[in-house]
């Protein structure tokens, strides 16, 4: 393992860098974020750029000699054919720096202006920079924005993210195109007490949010809250927030659904509690689920609640 990284967080940084300046030069980049809605302060808040159609320019900008070939090359930009020539990574994509904590590119997501130019959104691949089920989009411009943080809400996209901070609530990190994974989890409710998951009222949606009360039951501790935030079918939070504005939004974080509200009704809303055997099935569900909580109030709480119930 590289024990210096400092200069493939250099390389990134200045490949940002060199997107960003592609931007202004690319009329239908522009045209696109226009459409978005994205204004110059969010485009340069989350240092939007544009990577230009062809196989090098970034290689051109950044690849000098063999030294920073290999550097493009270990930091996931650029990718090689069969003949082992190397090429763009991003080529006709609006790009999204991925930050870390303390601020530093370690990743880009890109994604293309129309839908037919190939998959929507491209990843970096891991690195040793980059390891996508630990990292969180926008977790730097949170903490940023926030000096003591409440509540957190993590939402699918990174036009999500964008749109919320843009609408006056900087508090939305997402997960880059995987599932949430405990990691994920502990690091969000060391960020905040209160983790809200928000995901679309699409089928994806409702087992991205089931993944999720997973990945967080093992580090629900005493002072931590999990809710759960379902939007209509059709809807995501970049197009909602348009339409129900920074306050309509902020109403459904409010109201969003208690784990344990969420829990009990997803493992009861096919079983016939009426009856001993649709109570027992509830009970067998739940049990190891409950068992994973850490000790404490909340499952203490949990399992009486199951009592109740079954
Ligand atoms: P917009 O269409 O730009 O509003 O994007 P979106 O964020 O609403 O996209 P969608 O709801 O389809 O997907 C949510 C998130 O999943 C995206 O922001 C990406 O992180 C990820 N994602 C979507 N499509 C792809 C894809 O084709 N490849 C990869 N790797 N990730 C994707
Ligand atoms: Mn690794
Ligand atoms: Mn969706
Ligand atoms: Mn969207
Ligand atoms: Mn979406």
């Amino acid at each position: 393992p590289r024990e210096d990284k400092t200069d493939l967080y250099a390389l990134l940084d200045a490949a940002a860098n060199w997107y960003q300046q592609q931007l202004p030069k690319n009329p239908d980049a522009q045209a696109y974020c226009r459409k978005r809605g994205l204004d110059a302060d969010t485009i340069a808040r989350f240092r939007l750029g544009w990577a230009p159609a062809g196989f090098d320019g970034v290689i051109k900008a950044l690849g000098s000699n063999e030294r920073r070939m290999q550097l493009l090359n270990e930091a996931g930009m650029v990718a090689s054919n069969e003949r082992g020539n190397k090429y763009d990574r991003f080529r006709e994509r609006l790009m999204f720096p991925i930050l870390d904590r303390r601020g530093r590119v370690i990743a880009f997501g890109g994604r293309v202006l129309q839908s037919e130019q190939g998959p929507k959104y491209l990843n970096s691949p891991e690195t040793p920079l980059f390891h996508k089920g630990r990292e969180l989009f926008a977790l730097w411009q949170v903490k940023q924005a926030n000096a003591k943080l409440e509540r957190i809400v993590v939402v699918e996209g990174y036009m999500d993210v964008i749109a919320l901070h843009q609408a006056g609530l900087p508090i939305a990190v997402a997960t880059l195109g995987t599932a949430t994974t405990p990691e994920h989890t502990e690091i969000l409710f060391r960020a905040a007490p209160d983790v809200v998951f928000c995901f679309d009222g699409d089928r994806a949606g409702r087992a991205a949010a089931w993944k999720a009360l997973d990945a967080a039951l093992p580090r629900l501790r005493d002072g931590r809250q999990a809710y759960f935030l379902f939007l209509p079918d059709g809807e995501d939070p970049d197009s909602l927030v348009r339409k129900e504005g920074r306050d309509g939004f902020e109403k459904r974080i409010r109201e969003a659904t208690p784990l344990s509200d969420y829990f009990f009704g997803e493992l009861s809303h096919d079983v016939n509690l009426s009856s001993l055997d649709g109570r027992a099935r509830l009970a067998e569900r739940a049990r190891p689920l409950i068992a994973r909580l850490p000790d404490g109030a909340f499952r203490d709480l949990m399992a009486q609640e199951l009592e109740k119930r079954s």
